[in-house]
């Protein structure tokens, strides 16, 4: 009994002095581990006649439990300490102006892209890409274009060897064969992408883009190209009626072959789509030549189909009201947070205007 008044006045004593968790837990050590004071005494117990066992085991059971229920509030009122003091030195000061924050802005023809692929998406096409590097054979050669024709010249084509073998894309058209040579027939596709010629004056650049659109089937005519082309461009300007006029014209690749132009007005230095007596030419287009459907082991007796290529800045230009070509490649940064759209905008024609 001596033993464990000892013991327990020891506690008190160091007890006293407890002012961390570190020190609790040395005490805990002491009093506790596995040759702590009680620990040893728990021991004993079985050397001691069963008489006195019995009492000196509920001494020893009572002391454990209240040395015990002491550690465990000091640590309690330890840890409210450690709590206040955080609460009062770390506290946010929610009156601070926040931190500038500068949201990027999509680029009018990363916006149009998007917004001409869902018109089109609804209808049934899907989306190819090439690269800007092209061979000579896909650009030209296997598109029906002769040897001897113009476009084919040093002073529109950006060749990028002596022998004219690569050279960088003058439109989106050789995508027609890179897709049609790695497929079957039906395709259905447009493709949007970066076209390069020697060129550069306000409405035109360099480097510019271009869409392409195929359809290859067994029963297409220039009906379907007439109907495509009047739900493209309602869907794309947004209005209801759009006057549209197609112009004979040659390209090499089809056979016939049209330019559009739609119809348009200026009212209060605004242009207005679709209405007026004003033409403006927005794409070429036309039957796919047989030529080109045999260069890709495509048989034209089976299928054919149509084909039209446009220029997306121009489109982006006419629907955004911007007068400069120029402006788009330029990166000013305060043109950009004029004329960019913020990420995550819903074209508005998504769900089909004209209906
Ligand atoms: N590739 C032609 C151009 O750049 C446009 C076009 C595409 C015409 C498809 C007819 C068919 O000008």
């Amino acid at each position: 009994m001596d033993e464990l008044k000892k013991i327990q006045s020891n506690f008190e004593e160091k007890f006293q002095n407890v002012k961390s968790k570190d020190d609790l837990q040395n005490i805990k050590t002491e009093f506790f581990g596995k040759n702590g004071q009680i620990t040893l005494q728990f021991k004993t117990l079985g050397s001691l006649q069963p008489e006195k066992r019995k009492e000196f085991a509920s001494n020893l059971n009572k002391i454990k439990g209240d040395l015990n229920d002491k550690i465990e509030l000091k640590n309690s009122e330890i840890e409210n300490i450690e709590i206040n003091k955080k609460l009062k030195n770390e506290n946010i000061d929610v009156t601070l102006p926040i931190r500038p924050y500068h949201q990027g802005k999509i680029h009018p023809v990363s916006q149009v892209i998007d917004e001409i692929s869902s018109i089109f998406s609804e209808i049934g096409f899907s989306v190819a890409e090439g690269p800007d590097v092209e061979s000579e054979y896909n650009n030209f050669t296997a598109l029906n274009t002769p040897e001897d024709h113009p476009a084919r010249d040093m002073h529109d084509t950006f060749y990028l060897e002596k022998n004219k073998k690569l050279l960088l894309r003058t439109h989106t058209s050789p995508v027609q064969i890179r897709s049609m040579i790695n497929g079957k027939p039906p395709f259905k596709i447009i493709v949007p992408g970066r076209t390069y010629r020697c060129d550069s004056d306000q409405t035109h650049a360099p480097m510019f883009h271009q869409l392409e659109g195929l359809h290859i089937d067994k029963n297409i005519t220039m009906g379907h190209l007439k109907g495509c082309l009047d739900y493209f461009i309602k869907e794309f300007f947004e209005v209801k009626n759009v006057k549209m006029r197609f112009r004979p014209s040659h390209f090499p690749f089809t056979e016939p072959s049209a330019e559009v132009d739609i119809g348009y007005k200026i009212e209060n230095e605004k242009i207005i789509i679709g209405e007026g007596n004003k033409w403006l030419e927005i794409l070429g287009c036309g039957m796919v030549h047989p030529n080109v459907l045999k260069n890709v082991k495509v048989d034209p007796r089976k299928y054919q189909g149509f084909a039209f290529g446009m220029g997306i800045d121009r489109l982006a230009m006419l629907k955004y009201g911007i007068n400069d070509l120029r402006a788009f490649f330029e990166t000013d940064y305060r043109w950009l947070n004029h004329f960019g759209f913020d990420p995550l905008d819903v074209p508005t024609n998504y769900r089909g205007l004209s209906k």
